[in-house]
């Protein structure tokens, strides 16, 4: 099988990119043909500065190889190393009504957000992803359930097109979590976590022990003492108990047992331990890589290498199909 996914090199990567793709990207390395892209022709649709997108990129390389990604095992690369990915975009983009582009939960959110940079990238982004995946012929699309839709249009692009000149792509499928496919905001519980939110919204896989403990003890509760799930009544203390229970092993229901009568001072406090524990190894593989810089651009340069056969290989196939040659 055949699995594609992506981070755009928008920041830091936070525990929410990591619970809800990353690790399930792990455990697919070890037995899937993997493919894993740093998509930074996504991350110029919204305002950036040109001096830092190289070293967001760079540091992106470096989230996944400390979270545990391994070259031997898959094959990561930077997208616009493969220029395929924009050709193909701009084809899909002949078979998409603009209805269904603008019907797009993330774009009309990050048009609201960045109301003077409503840019026509923004718009096509869908389009962007839906290349991304068709180009490598994924079976699997291991994502977080904030691109559910992008990936359902992604799945319809494809049938259609399919239907239109001849059966040309695979129709991939989505792999979202059991739990953690939308880890929330510690600020504001009922958002998604995200890369933009404010710095005490969210926890970077590198963050230090302070800032860590800062965060989780300015998380936002809810009324009352008790350390129950429910994700209705109680949003705040729900989102830490699946962080809790994602990164401990633990069930949620153990958890509540576990921590009956005790506040959310002591519960807080445990979380914080546990996330300093786990997160250590990342950040000392971080200072290591750093060094290292040759090594990391190999890897990407053999990434887009082994990515480039593949998206040609599949755009020979889509040209022939729609008589471009
Ligand atoms: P991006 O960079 O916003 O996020 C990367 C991955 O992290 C997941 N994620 C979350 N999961 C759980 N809780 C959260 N709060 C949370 N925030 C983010 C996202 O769902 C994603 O899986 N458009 C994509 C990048 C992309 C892509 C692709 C993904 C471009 N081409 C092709 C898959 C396949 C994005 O902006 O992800």
């Amino acid at each position: 099988m055949r699995v594609f996914s992506g981070v755009r090199p928008t920041g830091k990567l936070h525990i929410g990119n990591y619970l809800g793709a990353i690790r399930q990207w792990l455990e697919l390395q070890e037995k899937e043909d993997c493919i894993f892209c740093i998509v930074d022709l996504h991350a110029i649709t919204t305002p950036f500065h040109p001096k830092e997108l190289q070293k967001n990129i760079f540091e992106t390389a470096i989230s996944y190889l400390s979270s545990g990604l391994n070259p031997e095992k898959c094959v990561f690369f930077v997208q616009s190393r493969v220029k395929e990915h924009t050709e193909l975009s701009w084809i899909l983009g002949t078979i998409c009504p603009i209805g269904e582009l603008k019907r797009m939960t993330q774009f009309k959110e990050k048009t609201k957000k960045h109301k003077k940079y409503v840019n026509a990238g923004l718009l096509n982004y869908p389009l962007l992803m839906a290349a991304d995946i068709l180009l490598y012929q994924a079976d699997i699309v291991p994502v977080g359930s904030d691109q559910v839709q992008h990936v359902e249009l992604t799945r319809e692009l494809a049938r259609r097109f399919n239907q239109k000149f001849g059966n040309t792509f695979r129709v991939p499928k989505i792999l979202l979590p059991k739990i953690g496919a939308k880890i929330m905001s510690l600020q504001n519980p009922r958002k998604k976590m995200s890369k933009t939110d404010t710095e005490k919204g969210y926890i970077g896989i590198f963050d230090t022990p302070k800032e860590i403990e800062k965060k989780v003890m300015a998380a936002v509760t809810d009324p009352g003492k008790k350390i129950v799930y429910n994700p209705q009544r109680k949003p705040g203390i729900s989102n830490l108990l699946v962080i809790y229970s994602l990164f401990s092993g633990k069930e949620i229901k153990e958890l509540e047992k576990e921590f009956r009568g005790k506040g959310y001072a002591v519960f807080k406090k445990s979380l914080i331990s546990l996330l300093i524990t786990t997160l250590e190894p990342l950040r000392k593989k971080r200072k290591e890589l750093l060094q290292r810089e040759v090594y990391v651009r190999e890897i990407l340069n053999k990434g887009a290498k082994k990515a480039q056969k593949i998206a040609t290989s599949t755009m020979e196939k889509v040209k022939q199909n729609m008589g471009l040659s």
